[in-house]
């Protein structure tokens, strides 16, 4: 499933920017070497980084 339809960025290439370490949308981009066009996808970036962020930690506790 592509997250980002103006660069092809897929679920998959967008969890794997996350766990190597992206902490904003900006760093998604950047790790998957594109850059934002509509931006419509950064909604759904923020969503995964913050289900990410809640998945750590919970794991935490
Ligand atoms: S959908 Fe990602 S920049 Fe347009």
């Amino acid at each position: 499933m592509y997250v980002c339809n103006c660069n092809g960025i897929r679920e998959r290439e967008v969890r794997a920017a996350i766990e190597a370490g992206a902490r904003r949308p900006a760093q998604i981009f950047q790790a998957c070497e594109a850059r934002p066009r509509c931006a419509r996808c950064v909604c759904d970036m923020r969503e995964m980084l913050d289900q990410s962020q809640d998945a750590l930690r919970y794991a935490a506790e």
